[in-house]
């Protein structure tokens, strides 16, 4: 695997990369689990070679967000990626993605605004820059993001299509589904935060949610199904429910009971740590 941190070696490299095969790209903030692990797998089952971004980036972070005490861990993700058979680990500094004089935001309107982009203003802002920059920078064939950043993989897919990032009719954003511990908390780097009282508390979140979307399919009205469930966290142990909605899931408009890809979004604060999850309505 080669370890690349500077854009002038990156272009030679995944050129030469594509003309033996398709290059994949997995783009992440590092601090690996099997969640982002899953990613790399189903990218070299689709592509002769895999390129994966480690870059923790500050545009979507907010002022009070957890920039600073984000997991950095590069030497054992470099190992695990080694071990997957990745072909190049992209990990560039703040300031080689963003020189002195960097004045350009890429922004997805509509869908980047409401949940979690009420909670976190500028979020979507952030990720959509740092990823259109990644797309430019290692020209992928493909990407694949994971399900557990709904939201954010809608965002995605409305900016490659609208600012041609990718071939037209090719649907070459791949989404792929939430991994989960056992306990069914998805695997997310910032479960690292959570004490172990409130990561036993946290297997309330993903079971709640499958117990509304049990109600919901009972009958249970969704605005009644989702104001239980944020009761029902609070009991359980969380300390507030930023969200609790039911969406359509294919671009986020309010649910419509007629379309069968309704999804429950839910982000809710325990012990200081923000957990996000989503789950389809069946
Ligand atoms: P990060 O949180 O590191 O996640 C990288 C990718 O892994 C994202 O596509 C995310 O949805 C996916 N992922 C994380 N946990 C997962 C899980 N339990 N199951 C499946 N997929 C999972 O998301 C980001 O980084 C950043 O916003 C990024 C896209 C890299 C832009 O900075």
């Amino acid at each position: 695997m080669q370890t690349i941190t500077h854009l002038a070696e990156l272009r030679p490299a995944t050129r030469a990369l594509q003309t033996t095969g398709k290059l994949a790209l997995v783009p992440t903030m590092g601090a690996l689990h099997d969640g982002h692990l899953k990613l790399v797998r189903e990218a070299r089952n689709a592509a002769a070679h895999v390129a994966v971004s480690i870059f923790v980036n500050p545009r979507q972070f907010g002022a009070n967000e957890d920039l600073d005490a984000y997991p950095r861990q590069l030497q054992r993700d470099a190992t695990l990626l080694e071990d997957e058979g990745v072909a190049l680990l992209w990990a560039p500094s703040p300031d080689e993605v963003y020189p002195t004089g960097y004045a350009t935001n890429v922004s997805v309107a509509g869908i980047s605004e409401g949940l979690c982009g009420s909670d976190r203003p500028g979020h979507f802002d952030g990720v959509a820059t740092v990823v259109c920059k990644l797309f430019n920078q290692v020209r992928p064939d493909m990407a694949f993001f994971g399900e557990k950043d709904w939201q954010q993989l809608v965002v995605i897919r409305r900016m490659a299509e609208d600012l041609d990032l990718t071939e037209p009719h090719v649907d070459s954003i791949h989404g792929v589904p939430i991994v989960r511990e056992p306990d069914g908390l998805a695997m997310s780097s910032r479960n690292a935060y959570l004490s172990p009282e409130n990561r036993n508390a946290a297997a309330a979140l993903p079971r709640e949610m499958r117990e509304a979307i049990r109600r919901v399919a009972e009958g249970q009205a969704a605005s009644s199904a989702t104001r239980d469930l944020r009761s029902r966290l609070i009991n359980a142990g969380f300390d507030s429910v930023d969200y609790a909605e039911i969406r359509n899931g294919a671009d986020l408009a309010p649910a419509n009971n007629a379309a069968a890809v309704n999804r429950l979004f839910v982000a809710a604060r325990i012990g200081g740590t923000r957990l996000i999850d989503n789950m389809p309505i069946i």
